[in-house]
Parts: C-alpha cells; sequence; structure tokens
C-alpha cells in the first residue's frame, strides 16, 4: 500500500511540492520560484506558464527522494482568488490576475450596487473587493473584448495546475469561495451571480469537496513529472484553509493567528453565518458542512520591519526584543495604528496609514518598538472581536509567524487576547494542510480532524497574566477610537499626495 501524499501549494512566490508520511513526518521538500509582473499601476500578474514549469520541477526533484508508486494521493493548495483565462483548447488567454491586484474597484462598485450590498454579502461571506475573481472577469469584459469573446474556462490558479496534471476542470469550494459567484451557505454556484455578470455557467469549474477525488494524473503528466498515471488528486484548497488544516484548526473553539507580514485570524464554524456588514470573509471550509471565518490585517510583522528598517537597520532583532522588553505594558500611552499599507478588516479602506498617538518627552525608541508589537496585537484581536461577534468564542489560538521568534511580543499578544496561545510542531503552511487532505482522501486518516490530531501537536502554551491583560483592555478601547478618529486625515492625506 502507498504510503505517502503530496502537498503541492502553488503559492504568489513559489510552487511547492511536500511528500509527508501519515504521521504527518516530512519526507521531501522542494519549491521554484514563480516571477511576478506589475506592468501598470495596481497591477499584478503571473504567467500560468510558469506555475504549472514550477509545479512539475518541484515534483520531479521530490520524486527523486521517493518512489513515485509509493504516493497515495496528491492534495493542491495555491494562492486564492487569481483569475486564470483559458481558450476552448485550453490555451492560456492572458497572463493571470492575481489576489493582489487592485485595477477592478470600480466593477466591484457596479456589481454591488446591482444586487445591492446586503444580498451581496449574504451569498459571498464578505464585502466584493478588488482581489476576488469575478470582478476582474468584468474588467477583462469591459477593456479586453477580444480576450473576453475568446474565453471557455475560468480557473483558480491551484486549479490550472491541476488542471494541467490531470486535464480536469474542477475546484474545491473552499477555494472557489474565493471568485465571489457562489452561494456560499448552499455550496454551489449562484446562479444569481452569475447572471448578474453575464458569466455563463460552462465557463465554471466543477465542485467537490477538499478531501474529495476530482482528478487523476494524466499519461501525458506522468511523463513530466514523474508522478504514476492514475494517482488521485483531491480538490485540496486555497491556501488559507489549506493552512487551517495544517494547523489543526478544524475543529469549534480553536483559532488561529498567523502573524506574518500580513495579519490573518481563522476560526471554523458549522453554520454559514456571514458578518452581517462583510467585515470579515465567510468561505466554504476545507470540510463538507463547515464555514471558515477569516479576518485579514495587511501589515503585520511587517510593520515591525518597517520600524526596523526605518529607524534601527544596523540592530539585530534580538536587540529589537530587549528594547521592547525595557518598556512597560501600554509603552506609558503610546498607540500605533498599524495600517501601513491600507486595512481590509475591519476597515476595509485603502487609504488607511500607520500613526504613532501619544508621543511625550518621556518617550524613546524603545516605546515605539513596543507599542509597534501592541499596535499590531491589536489590530489581531479587533479580527477576534468580529469572531466574537459572529458567536465564535475560541477559548485558545494556535499563534504562527514572525510574532512566535520573540518571547515579549508572543507574550503581549496573550495578554492582548486574554486567551492561552501555543505554537505547534509544523511550519509547513498550507502544503502540510493540503497534504492532511490528500491522506484523507486516500483513506490513511477517517477524517479531517482525526488526521490533523494525529499529525499537529501543541509545543508551548503561553498563559495570559490576569492584570496586565486588563490593563491591556484598557489601552484596547484606546486603540479601537484611532481608526474612526483619523480617517478623515487618512483620506486627506490621500488626496494631498493625489490618490
Ligand atoms: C486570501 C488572500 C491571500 C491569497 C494569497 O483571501 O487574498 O491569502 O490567497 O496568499
Amino acid at each position: 500500500m502507498a504510503r505517502y501524499v503530496i502537498g503541492i501549494d502553488v503559492s504568489t512566490t513559489a510552487s511547492k511540492a511536500l511528500v509527508i508520511d501519515a504521521d504527518g513526518t516530512v519526507i521531501a521538500s522542494k519549491s521554484h520560484p514563480h516571477e511576478l509582473s506589475t506592468p501598470r499601476p495596481l497591477w499584478s500578474e503571473q504567467d500560468p506558464e510558469n506555475w504549472w514549469q514550477a509545479s512539475a520541477a518541484s515534483l520531479r526533484d521530490v520524486l527523486q527522494q521517493v518512489p513515485a508508486e509509493e504516493i497515495a494521493a496528491i492534495g493542491l493548495t495555491g494562492q486564492m482568488h487569481g483569475l486564470t483565462t483559458l481558450d476552448k483548447d485550453g490555451q492560456s488567454l492572458r497572463p493571470a490576475i492575481l489576489w493582489n491586484d487592485q485595477r477592478s474597484g470600480k466593477q466591484c462598485e457596479e456589481i454591488t450596487a446591482k444586487i445591492g450590498a446586503k444580498r451581496l454579502y449574504q451569498l459571498i461571506g464578505s464585502i466584493l473587493l478588488p482581489g476576488f475573481t469575478a470582478p476582474k472577469v468584468l474588467w477583462i469584459k469591459q477593456n479586453e473584448p477580444e480576450i473576453y469573446r475568446k474565453i471557455a474556462h475560468i480557473l483558480l490558479p491551484k486549479d490550472y495546475v491541476r488542471y494541467r496534471l490531470s486535464g480536469a476542470f474542477a475546484a474545491d469550494v473552499a477555494d472557489a469561495s474565493g471568485l465571489a459567484l457562489m452561494d456560499i451557505g448552499k455550496r454551489t454556484w449562484s446562479d444569481e451571480l452569475l447572471e448578474a455578470y453575464g458569466i455563463p455557467r460552462e465557463w465554471l469549474p466543477e465542485l467537490c469537496e477538499s478531501p474529495d477525488i476530482c482528478a487523476y494524473v494524466s499519461e501525458e503528466a506522468a511523463a513530466i513529472t514523474g508522478l504514476k498515471a492514475g494517482t488521485p488528486i483531491v480538490g485540496g484548497a486555497g491556501d488559507q484553509p489549506a493552512a487551517m488544516v495544517g494547523m489543526g484548526i478544524v475543529e469549534m473553539g480553536k483559532a488561529s493567528l498567523a502573524i506574518g507580514t500580513s495579519g490573518v485570524a481563522h476560526a471554523i464554524s458549522d453554520r454559514y453565518a456571514p458578518e452581517p456588514d462583510g467585515r470579515l470573509h465567510t468561505f466554504c471550509g476545507p470540510m463538507a458542512g463547515t464555514w471558515f471565518h477569516m479576518g485579514v490585517m495587511l501589515s503585520a510583522a511587517g510593520g515591525l520591519r518597517w520600524l526596523h528598517d526605518a529607524l534601527t537597520p544596523d540592530e539585530g532583532y534580538d536587540e529589537i526584543n530587549r528594547q521592547a522588553e525595557s518598556v512597560p505594558p501600554g509603552s506609558l500611552g503610546l498607540v500605533f495604528a498599524p495600517y501601513l499599507t491600507g486595512e481590509r478588516n475591519p476597515h476595509p479602506d485603502p487609504y488607511a496609514r500607520g500613526a504613532f498617538v501619544g508621543f511625550t518627552l518621556r518617550h524613546g525608541l524603545p516605546h515605539m518598538i513596543r507599542a509597534t508589537m501592541e499596535g499590531i496585537s491589536f489590530g489581531m484581536r479587533d479580527q477576534f472581536e468580529l469572531l466574537r461577534g459572529l458567536g465564535v468564542n475560541p477559548v485558545e489560538a494556535v499563534v504562527t509567524g514572525g510574532a512566535t521568534n520573540s518571547a515579549v511580543w508572543l507574550k503581549l499578544t496573550t495578554d492582548i487576547m486574554g486567551i492561552p496561545l501555543y505554537t505547534i510542531n509544523t511550519n509547513e503552511g498550507s502544503a502540510f494542510g493540503a497534504a492532511i487532505l490528500a491522506a484523507v482522501g486516500a483513506g490513511m486518516h477517517a477524517s479531517v480532524p482525526e488526521a490533523c490530531r494525529q499529525m499537529v501537536r501543541k509545543v508551548d502554551t503561553t498563559e495570559p497574566d490576569p492584570a496586565t491583560a486588563a490593563e491591556y483592555e484598557k489601552l484596547y478601547a484606546i486603540f479601537r477610537d484611532l481608526y474612526p478618529a483619523l480617517k478623515e486625515t487618512y483620506h486627506a492625506l490621500a488626496h494631498f499626495e493625489g490618490l
């Protein structure tokens, strides 16, 4: 019996192939980079051929270490929302338009007005953002009609790689949620939305659940990658829901805080209840009968890097942490608004900016460092408050990303969140989650939660200190007033810059 599974992650920066066994032990991992092109302001594109070549090369590399007949199944994950357009022969029509491309703001406004904001949020589980896929299709219709006329298929990035691996046009519901064309509560394509956009149903891939087998490796792809023809491919999931699986956030009451360059909070739910004002994303979960909530901060640990690079580029992060530790919780009343690259949740505003508020003569660089860490963690707390507003009450959360490398930051984040935070035994992220989904699809485990219980383990838990948590509660109330107080100023500054 085949012993291993592969997770393929088609991220923005690279395609990676990760081989694990049924216990989650990493057997091999290889990746090849992608190129990103920004031909115009607001544009962000990639050549789908590049994803396929990088995925195929990574597969060839790992299959040097593991025999192809030992692979029980493959799971795919990748950057969400990207639009790949193919003609009737399956040829790519133009570079893919990525999740971080901002060109389709006008199309989002058009569709929101057409459907009505509340109805739209109820269907797609979020406000409609230019990052999502459907407004990009409308942009092509309005700006590149000669390409639009030739479209026969639209696919997400990882599903393009699935197509090259198998010839199948398929998508899992967790990633397909990010197209903003589904009735997410019903886990189907929405006729109402397809009609509003004028998008034919035949363009869209078949939907499946994340752990279900929906395709098989073709003879042609087997010859290119070294895989065995007929190897099953499960639905997989977008990078965010796959990361949840990889962190074991697949049961009620658990949540995650990923504090990397950007910050993301996730929680699972067994019913569809989107935030009424669309201030969180609520998408289909990576298991049948589940949905997940996701709150995104655009600049999280990226904010601390900015402070380091701007003010103390010659110091290492050990010194940064030492300075943060030398300052009491609350940084003597200095607060930091972390919106250095605009914001998504809970303030969807491209013009939001960073700010320090409360300088006095007593403040110096160490206070700025600690206040930056605190402001970023308050931003993550905002995501949790949105979750709590939906009745999701995490009793503990896994924490991943750069913040876990700093004892002082991890401690103050725990006090700000007011619940225990723990680290886990793996940092393979989305590829690991995709491999777990493959292991379930291959029958190595009975369910996703059972697979996670076996493969993902707690390493260290940090408990909140009640007295410090109470102090932070007071400062958090002040932090929450920052954005509303500064909004007019942010917009005036954007105007000043000609935006
Ligand atoms: C999710 C999102 C990103 C991309 C790229 O909504 O936009 O996580 O999937 O990583």
